[in-house]
């Protein structure tokens, strides 16, 4: 019996994809066709996928050509399969011409012809996109579009900013057909925002474009008052749209998986969260609030800070927090050198994540006995800010059910803390 194998991701199914099974099983008597994981696209940067992996098998058993099914979770398994199932050919698309010849050493390999004039691209592209509105053109803004590439439906199609000049530069170099003379200009050309502008100026920008209707990603940190966060809430949810805060961190593989296997017992009971990086207060503090308050809630019994402040600014930081049963803290600022890791402890062991934690793709599980360690290795693609658009587009397309990677009471209760630092709170001035 002559095997032939074929893979895909097989996304929107479509009649290119059905002639390719054809042609692949008319090469032999059995046809396996290696469907990609969900997780397997995201670690090869593919964000862009609509169908998840059951409803892309799901189309692949429906046309009735494949003799088996089986999944592909991971990079170089393809030879891996070829010697379990015994194939003779490994069939693939002719756009993959040449990039497969390294499997000529384990079967034969044919290319056939691509069907024109469709692919899984041109059919996400014509889907109902949301077009995107940016507030604020600096530095973070200028990182994000490319970024937004990666995801699909979400055009950037305006951008507005107080300084016209910039922002007519900013739209001229990455393409944004409109750089919009106001607020109003702008929200007439876009269904979504995403707040890129000064921190200051989260609050008043958020408001206006709720109110006007619009989704909202903002920039973190997110607002400096728990009434304001409050408040901007409180317009979304009766008008029935996103508000996500674009916080990297906690949308990155890394981060998600670390917060899930803390949260199901891996190191015990978490003790203490210790968490540094650099910069101030009003810019970075939101970074190590999170694995915080995912680890230990949000329900603390006290708050000190110990600050350092030259020239009007926070050179040095020290925060800690005291909950019934652990302790969390945290340090920033630039004027105190220190190693700028995270490290989580338990009762039975911690977790260990090094400098730069808040991008990270890598952390360890340590224990007393070293046998025990684990070694956790994640992608994190470009910037890392797709992995947040991608949510952002998610929870804007969401049918009803939509789960935010940062709960509200989270958003609050970081508005909260920058809220008692600036009061001054619990502060001592070293
Ligand atoms: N394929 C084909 N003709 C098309 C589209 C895809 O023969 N018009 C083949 C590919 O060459 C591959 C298989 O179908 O062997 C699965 O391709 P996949 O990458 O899942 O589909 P695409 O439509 O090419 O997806 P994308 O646009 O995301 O690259």
């Amino acid at each position: 019996m002559k095997k032939v194998i074929t893979y895909g991701t097989f996304d929107l199914f479509h009649q290119g994809h059905y002639n390719l099974l054809k042609r692949a099983k008319e090469l032999g008597d059995w046809l396996i066709v290696g469907v990609t994981t969900d997780n397997f696209d995201l670690a090869r940067g593919k964000m862009n996928t609509c169908d998840n992996m059951m409803d892309r098998i799901e189309a692949v058993r429906n046309t009735g050509l494949a003799d088996q099914i089986i999944i592909e979770e991971y990079k170089g398994q393809k030879i891996d399969d070829i010697q379990k199932y015994g194939v003779d050919i490994f069939a693939i698309g002719s756009d993959w011409t040449g990039y497969f010849d390294y499997l000529k050493e384990y079967c034969q390999v044919v290319y056939l012809p691509r069907t024109e004039g469709i692919s899984s691209t041109i059919l996400r592209e014509g889907r109902p996109a949301i077009s995107l509105g940016i507030i604020g053109t600096g530095d973070i803004a200028g990182r994000f579009v490319p970024e937004s590439k990666f995801v699909n439906s979400i055009p950037i199609t305006a951008a507005y900013d107080p300084a016209s000049e910039v922002c007519a530069g900013f739209c001229r170099k990455f393409e944004i057909p409109m750089a919009a003379g106001s607020l109003d200009e702008l929200y007439q050309n876009c269904s979504a925002v995403y707040i890129a502008s000064t921190p200051s100026t989260h609050y008043e920008y958020a408001k206006s474009a709720l109110e006007a209707g619009k989704h909202v990603l903002c920039e973190s940190p997110f607002v400096f008052k728990r009434s304001e966060a409050e408040a901007l809430y409180e317009i979304a949810e009766s008008k029935n749209l996103v508000l996500m805060v674009a916080l990297k961190t906690a949308y990155c593989p890394a981060f998600g998986h670390l917060v899930t296997l803390l949260k199901s017992g891996a190191i015990g009971e978490v003790v203490e969260v210790s968490a540094s990086i650099g910069g101030q207060m009003n810019e970075q503090a939101c970074f190590p609030l999170l694995p915080i308050f995912k680890l230990l809630g949000t329900e603390y019994r006290d708050l000190n800070f110990y600050t350092k402040i030259e020239n009007g600014i926070d050179i040095y930081t020290k925060a800690l927090f005291r909950y019934d049963s652990a302790v969390a803290l945290f340090q920033l600022g630039l004027g105190a050198k220190s190693e700028g890791n995270l490290v989580i402890s338990g009762t039975k062991g911690y977790a260990y994540i090094p400098a730069p934690w808040w991008k990270t793709d890598y952390y360890e599980i340590r224990y007393e006995d070293p046998d025990q360690n684990k070694k956790y290795f994640y992608p994190f693609a470009g910037e890392g800010l797709r992995y947040e658009i991608k949510e952002f587009v998610s929870a804007i397309l969401a049918d009803g059910h939509s789960y935010s990677k940062i709960a509200k009471k989270e958003n609050l209760a970081m508005a909260q803390v920058q809220e008692a630092y600036l009061k001054g709170t619990h502060l001592f001035k070293l």
